[in-house]
């Protein structure tokens, strides 16, 4: 039997003011391509976040990223925004020798992040997902800073995301990259569980 059990899930609001930003060189892993938006990439995006997402924390916080269906919806949404930022949006590419699974001529995605625009100065950078087999390479902060150096170019002087407290390497990842925490929510949850496993 399956109970639903509400529960608060701490989140972080983070902020990097880029006004005082030093831009950093970005060093894209060996192997491993930025590419930038393109309105035939929106699958592919959504393919990649939920390669990234399902199983983890914010999965559940965030039931529509544990389905691929969910991150196809989400991600139409996300690129019909009025302040929906190309430039701050991109997928990593593995071009290395090791693909493996697809015919050579399909692109192996495994990074991807989007970010909008919420103020004339400000935007938010989100669902930054790389898939568990390319993670600790180095691919997330690139992504991260290609976003960071897009939204640089635009103007924007104010960057935000949202982290699951819980998700530590996501937390230290943003810390070193600047971040900070501005603010902390907590968001209500329907968790899932079933008798035995209570
Ligand atoms: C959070 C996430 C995006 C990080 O992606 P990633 O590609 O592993 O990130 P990086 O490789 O840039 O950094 C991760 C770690 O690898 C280290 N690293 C970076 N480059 C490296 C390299 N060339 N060699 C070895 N390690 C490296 C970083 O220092 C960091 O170390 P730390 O965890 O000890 O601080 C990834 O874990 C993920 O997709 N998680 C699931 C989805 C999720 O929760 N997203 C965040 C939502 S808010």
């Amino acid at each position: 039997m399956r109970f639903m059990n509400l529960q608060y899930v701490k989140r972080y609001r983070m902020e990097l003011d880029l006004r005082r930003w030093r831009r950093p060189r970005i060093e894209v892993p060996v192997d491993f391509r930025l590419v930038t938006w393109h309105p035939s990439l929106g699958q592919a995006h959504a393919e990649v976040k939920y390669a990234s997402f399902r199983g983890e924390i914010d999965s559940q916080v965030f039931p529509c990223l544990g389905e691929l269906e969910g991150c196809e919806q989400l991600m139409s949404e996300i690129e019909a925004r009025d302040g929906f930022l190309p430039e701050g949006t991109w997928l990593a590419q593995y071009i290395g020798s090791e693909c493996v699974g697809v015919e050579e001529s399909v692109p192996e995605y495994c990074g991807t992040i989007q970010a909008v625009r919420t103020h004339k100065t400000k935007a938010n950078i989100q669902n930054i997902g790389v898939v568990p087999y390319h993670r600790g390479r180095g691919i997330g902060t690139a992504l991260i800073l290609a976003s960071l150096l897009g939204l640089h170019h635009l103007g924007i002087g104010r960057v935000c995301l949202e982290v699951t407290a819980e998700n530590e390497a996501a937390v230290r990842l943003y810390r070193q990259l600047g971040f900070r925490t501005a603010r902390t929510l907590y968001k209500a949850v329907e968790l899932a569980y079933s008798e035995a496993g209570r």
